[in-house]
């Protein structure tokens, strides 16, 4: 077994990763990244791609952010369509914010770029990745291109993901997990088409939700909501496209230019959040703590807040040699993520159709006639009535979607 050593010793090169590993650099703390699979691998993900300015302005920090700034597109405001009624969120007038359009696989190209050109040290294709001795002398041993490691290290990120083996690694008797499950999924669609509009629009119809974004101004990405127990398999083409234009206003699907699909996939929703986010001497960064529904494209930028948070600990720790926040990771990361969780679970449980689906205790209802509305559903009429054709309405949803200001340690 070689014995090899670092400061922080980083598990995934996702975007938590690849992004704490650069800003770790930039303050020159050492910093090793451990990777399952290959770098194309990482970059073969198809992810989301709205970017709130806190992690637009740590790509600046981490020195990555030149491409972003030449070929993202700032939008100030994004669709919300309520059947065949366009209702326009106008982020900028109500918060002076904007959103970065930038693919996240765009900017995870860009950091995996810069670690290297750097000459940062990172594992790919690592196997039977293992955490020891995480409350004291911490270390990871690992299999590369059949050699065994042992990476002695300070301090654990663990940045692998909702499968990682981080969170695992945590004791069960020491980490409570909160977790809502969704009764439908996404079917995404990847096509070199130009986008139906110049702006997002999340579409509510009553045969589903649908949401119509873009990578560039040639290359569109669309979704629509479907059952859990659906497959990709039973979606040709022709039946997404005629699907996605009668869940879309009218004169958005006249819009529409179809073309064939280059990727094309169902992911499932969930709500969860592990607390607390860290253990001894390891942290749990991204999606590694917890996971957002898609709806409010929160993903990426909750994996950036933790990032920042982090950053802000360890800063303390190697620059001004203060030990008295390790403990302040996890409740300053789970205050934006609890934040980021509402409000991607609030804008899904608005936009989607659950019909009669058994939400919650609001289910009891009396069936005594042909509609199967529930007390949810009702609810759930009421919100949008409120939150989408009023100007509070608007200005709420647009301070949750540009994202809360960072906290900084105190
Ligand atoms: N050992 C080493 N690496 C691992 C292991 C392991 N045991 N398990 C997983 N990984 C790697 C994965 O291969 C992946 O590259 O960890 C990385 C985790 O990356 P992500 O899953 O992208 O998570 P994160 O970096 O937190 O980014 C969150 O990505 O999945 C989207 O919607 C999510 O936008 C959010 C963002
Ligand atoms: C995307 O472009 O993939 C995307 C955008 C916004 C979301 C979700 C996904 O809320």
């Amino acid at each position: 077994m070689l014995n090899i050593q670092t400061t922080i010793a980083i598990i995934g090169a996702g975007p938590s990763g690849l992004l704490l590993g650069q800003l770790l650099a930039k303050q020159g703390i050492e910093n090793i990244i451990i990777e399952r699979v290959s770098g194309s691998h990482v970059l073969g993900r198809i992810r989301a791609g709205i970017l709130e300015q806190g992690i637009v302005g740590l790509a600046e920090q981490a020195g990555v952010a030149k491409r972003m700034q030449q070929e993202g597109k700032l939008h100030d405001g994004f669709e919300i369509a309520d059947g065949d009624t366009r209702i326009r969120i106008d982020i900028k007038a109500h918060t002076g914010s904007s959103v970065m359009c930038y693919g996240q696989t765009e900017l995870t190209k860009d950091l995996m770029e810069a670690r290297e050109s750097n000459g940062l040290t990172t594992y790919y294709e690592a196997s039977e990745v293992e955490l020891h001795d995480i409350t004291n002398s911490p270390s990871i041993t690992f299999t590369c291109q059949g050699e065994r490691f042992r990476l002695n290290c300070e301090y654990i990120a663990g940045c692998d993901g909702f499968h990682g083996v981080s969170r695992a690694s945590i004791p069960a008797h020491n980490r409570q997990e909160f977790e809502r499950v969704y009764p439908f999924g996404w079917l995404g669609v990847l096509s070199d088409t130009p986008p139906v509009n110049h702006e997002l629009i999340y579409a509510r119809s009553e045969r589903g939700f649908s949401l119509c974004s873009m990578r560039s101004s040639t290359r569109s990405r669309y979704y629509i909501q479907v059952p859990t127990y659906d497959k990709v398999e039973n979606w040709s083409d022709d039946l997404f496209w005629n699907e996605l234009k009668k869940r879309i206003p009218a004169e958005m699907a006249r819009r529409l230019i179809t073309g064939p699909s280059i990727e094309k996939s169902i992911a499932p929703l969930r709500s969860f959040v592990c607390e607390p986010m860290q253990y001894g001497k390891l942290f749990l960064v991204g999606d590694a703590a917890h996971i957002v529904p898609p709806t409010g494209a929160k993903g990426l930028n909750l994996a950036a807040s933790d990032v920042n948070a982090l950053i802000q600990v360890l800063q303390r720790i190697y620059l001004h040699n203060d030990k008295s926040a390790v403990g302040h990771y996890s409740p300053l990361a789970l205050r934006r993520v609890w934040h980021g969780e509402r409000f991607s679970w609030w804008l899904s449980n608005m936009l989607h159709n659950f019909e009669g689906e058994d939400v919650d205790e609001l289910q009891n209802v009396t069936h005594n006639g042909p509609n199967r509305s529930t007390m949810f559903e009702r609810f759930m009429e009421s919100e949008r009535r409120y939150f989408l054709y009023t100007e509070e309405g608007h200005k709420v949803i647009a301070t949750q979607y540009v994202g809360m200001p960072y906290e900084e340690l105190q």
